[in-house]
C-alpha cells in the first residue's frame, strides 16, 4: 500500500530526529533493581511503607474510592472540597514571618484549587487569567506547560534570560517606556518563574524578582507566579516550598504545588486569591472539561500531606540535601585532582555548582545535579551497566551544547551509592579523555 501523505510526514519527522540523534523513546520499563538517580520521587515516598500502610487503611475504610464521576463542575465531591480546604490552611500558615512588601490584589487571603496535573494547572492559568493587552514575562527556562498556556493566551509573552534579574529589569524598563499606562496600573504584567528549575537544578532569585516587580510597578499590577513543582516537600516548614521558606507567601500572586514528584501522588494545587479561583472555575478549560482526580487519588494526596504535617518529610529532605552537598563537593574534588585532565565537555559540573560560582548568596543545596557532558548517552549507558539509573538529557529538552546526565537524589539513596556514581563517572571520563587525546573520540 502507498503510504499516505500523513504517514510520510510523520515518518520524515521521526527520521529527521533519528538522524540528529534527538529521537525520543520511552525508556525500558522501570527496573527496580537499578539505583534510582532518575525519578522525581525525591523523598522516596513511593516506597515508604508508612505511606503505603496509611493509604491502604484509608482506602479500606472509605466508602467512595473509585473514579470521581466527572468534571468538578458536574460532580463536586466533598473529598475534593475538603482537600482544597486542608491545602488552603496548610499553605496559608506562616511559620516563617512574611516579609514586608506591597501586597497586590488581596493576596493576603489565599484559596486553593485542585487540578489533575501541574501541566493542566499551568495551561489553565496562563491561557485564561492574563487579559488581552497584558504581558507575561517569563524565565526562558520556564516549563513547557506554561508555554502551552501562553500560546493560547490573549496576552503577549516575552522571555527573560534564565534567572537574570538584570535582564528582567531591562525588559520591565522598556515596557514602562513603551506602555506608560502600565505604570499607572492600567493593565497587568505577569512574571512567571519556577522556584527550582528541574533541568539545571538552579534556584530562582525570588526575593530579587519580587522586589523588582514591586518597585517597577508601584501600583501593584505586576503579578509574580511561582511554580513550586520541584520544591514541594523539600523546602520550607513541613515542605511547604521555597516561597514559604523565604516568607514571600503574601507577595506571590499564584503558587503551584504538584503532587506527582516528591509527594508520590498525582495532581496539583494552585494557590491563588479567591477571585482568581472563581475566574478559573469559569474559564480554565483544563479544569472544566476533564474528569477530576479520582477519590482514591485524593486519598493518596491526603496521606502524603499527613506525612508532611507529621514532620517526617523534613527528615527525608535533610538527607537528600546532605547527599547533594556531598556529591557536589566530592565530584569537584575528583575532577580537580584527576591525574588525567578531564575537559569540561567530557565531564563537569555546571557553573552554579562550582565553588567559584559568582552568585553573592551561595545556592541552597538542590536535589538535582546535572553532570554536564557532550556525551550524555554514553555516560548514562555506562552508569546503567553498573546498576545506576540516570537519564541523558539532550536537545530539544535543553539547548544545544548543554547536554547532560541529570542526577536526581532521593531519600533512599545512600552516601555509598553516591560514591559509586562518582567512581563510575570518573572512570568513564578518564577513558573518554584518553580517547580524546588519541583523537579517536567520535560523538557518541
Ligand atoms: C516545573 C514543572 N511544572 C509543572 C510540571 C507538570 O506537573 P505534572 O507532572 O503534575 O503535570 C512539571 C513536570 O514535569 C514541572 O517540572
Amino acid at each position: 500500500m502507498i503510504p499516505s501523505s500523513l504517514e510520510k510526514q510523520l515518518t520524515a519527522a521521526l527520521e529527521s530526529r533519528e538522524a540528529r540523534q534527538i529521537r525520543r523513546s520511552l525508556p525500558p520499563s522501570a527496573d527496580t533493581a537499578l539505583v534510582d538517580f532518575s525519578s522525581n520521587d525525591y523523598l522516596s515516598l513511593s516506597k515508604s511503607s508508612d505511606l503505603r500502610t496509611r493509604f491502604l487503611e484509608k482506602l479500606g475504610s472509605t466508602k467512595q474510592i473509585l473514579g470521581s464521576g466527572g468534571s468538578r463542575l458536574l460532580v463536586n465531591g466533598s473529598a475534593h472540597v475538603d482537600l482544597e480546604d486542608r491545602l488552603r490552611i496548610f499553605f496559608s500558615r506562616t511559620d516563617t514571618a512574611p516579609q514586608s512588601g506591597s501586597s497586590p490584589f488581596s493576596i493576603l487571603t489565599l484559596d486553593a484549587l485542585l487540578f489533575n496535573s501541574g501541566f493542566d494547572a499551568n495551561v489553565g492559568f496562563f491561557a485564561c487569567v492574563p487579559q488581552p493587552g497584558d504581558l507575561i514575562i517569563h524565565d526562558e527556562y520556564i516549563h513547557a506547560s506554561v508555554h502551552d498556556g501562553m500560546r493560547i493566551s490573549r496576552a503577549r509573552s516575552i522571555p527573560f534570560k534564565h534567572n537574570s534579574v538584570k535582564d528582567l529589569e531591562k525588559i520591565l524598563l522598556c515596557l514602562k517606556n513603551e506602555r506608560p499606562e502600565l505604570v499607572d496600573g492600567n493593565g497587568s504584567v505577569f512574571i512567571a518563574v519556577e522556584s527550582l528549575y528541574s533541568m539545571d537544578g538552579t534556584i530562582s532569585p525570588l526575593e530579587d524578582i519580587i522586589q523588582l516587580a514591586e518597585s517597577a510597578f508601584p501600583s501593584s499590577n505586576a503579578y509574580v507566579s511561582v511554580d513550586e513543582a520541584h520544591c514541594t516537600g523539600i523546602y520550607g516548614p513541613n515542605g511547604r516550598g521555597l516561597v514559604s521558606l523565604l516568607g514571600l507567601q503574601d507577595r506571590v500572586f499564584a503558587r503551584l504545588h504538584t503532587f506527582g514528584k516528591a509527594l508520590a501522588g498525582t495532581g496539583a494545587v494552585l494557590l491563588v486569591p479567591p477571585l482568581v479561583k472563581q475566574y478559573l472555575i469559569n474559564y480554565a478549560r483544563t479544569l472544566i472539561y476533564t474528569t477530576s482526580l479520582s477519590y482514591a487519588n485524593v486519598i493518596s494526596v491526603n496521606c502524603s500531606f499527613d506525612i508532611l504535617e507529621s514532620g517526617r518529610a523534613e527528615e527525608f529532605s535533610r538527607h537528600v540535601l546532605a547527599l547533594c552537598k556531598y556529591l557536589t563537593a566530592a565530584l569537584t574534588d575528583r575532577l580537580r585532582h584527576s591525574l588525567t585532565p578531564i575537559m569540561p565537555e567530557i565531564l563537569s559540573l555546571p557553573e552554579h555548582l562550582q565553588p567559584s560560582a559568582s552568585s553573592c548568596s551561595p545556592q541552597l543545596p538542590v536535589p538535582i545535579i546535572p553532570l554536564m557532558t557532550s556525551y550524555p548517552r554514553s555516560l548514562a549507558a555506562r552508569l546503567r551497566t553498573f546498576g545506576l539509573n540516570a537519564r541523558p538529557i539532550t536537545w530539544p529538552t535543553v539547548p544545544k551544547g548543554k547536554e547532560r546526565v541529570r542526577i536526581c537524589l532521593h531519600a533512599e539513596n545512600s552516601f555509598e551509592e553516591v560514591d559509586l556514581l562518582i567512581q563510575y563517572s570518573m572512570q568513564w571520563a578518564t577513558e573518554m579523555a584518553f580517547e580524546s587525546s588519541r583523537g579517536v573520540l567520535a560523538k557518541l
